[in-house]
């Protein structure tokens, strides 16, 4: 396995990925590539050899903050530790840039992602009603997770 930051031939397998892991509101190509060049915006993936196992991306929000916009691991490679290597590792990079918090919006009904953020330290700050503009498992609403970092 190796961390690398993305390059533009990896959209393919970004987006196979983000359709794999989303069964609700993935983002399109169009949107991945708005994410990844966006100003301030920095990732990282993991390969498996040439498969991809997982993905990041974060952004600046302010001067203290950086928001993760987005992370997913193969649904086949749950479970195995590499959501938690690609969340430390874009913290680190959080804390190199001079980030002091990081935060990050969470379909409430979301237990898989809430339990790996609360296992990392993250805490709801708030409630985001309506949040999403598509239901997932009848709801809209988000939280907002923040943690302070090291
Ligand atoms: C969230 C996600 C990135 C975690 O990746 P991962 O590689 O499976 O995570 P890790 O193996 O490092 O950590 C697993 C931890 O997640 C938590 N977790 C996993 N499944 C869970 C579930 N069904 N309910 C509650 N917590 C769960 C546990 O804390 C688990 O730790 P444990 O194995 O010690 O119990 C992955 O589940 C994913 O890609 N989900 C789909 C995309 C998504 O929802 N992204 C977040 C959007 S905000």
């Amino acid at each position: 396995m190796h961390l690398k930051k993305f390059s533009p031939e990896d959209i393919v397998d970004v987006e196979e990925l983000e359709k794999r892991s989303f069964e609700v509101g993935p983002y399109s190509r169009e949107e991945l590539v708005d994410l990844f060049n966006f100003p301030g915006a920095f990732n990282l993936l993991l390969y498996d050899g040439n498969r991809l196992a997982g993905y990041v991306v974060a952004v600046g929000l302010d001067e203290a903050s950086a928001n993760i916009e987005s992370i997913a691991v193969d649904p086949d490679l749950h479970g195995k530790g590499i959501g938690s290597v690609l969340l430390k590792g874009i913290e680190e990079e959080m804390v190199a840039r001079g980030y002091r918090v990081c935060v990050l919006e969470v379909r409430e009904k979301n237990d898989q992602a809430i339990g790996f953020y609360n296992k990392h330290g993250y805490r709801a700050s708030e409630v985001l009603e309506n949040f999403y503009s598509l239901n997932f498992k009848g709801s809209r609403h988000g939280l907002r997770l923040m943690k302070k970092l090291a």
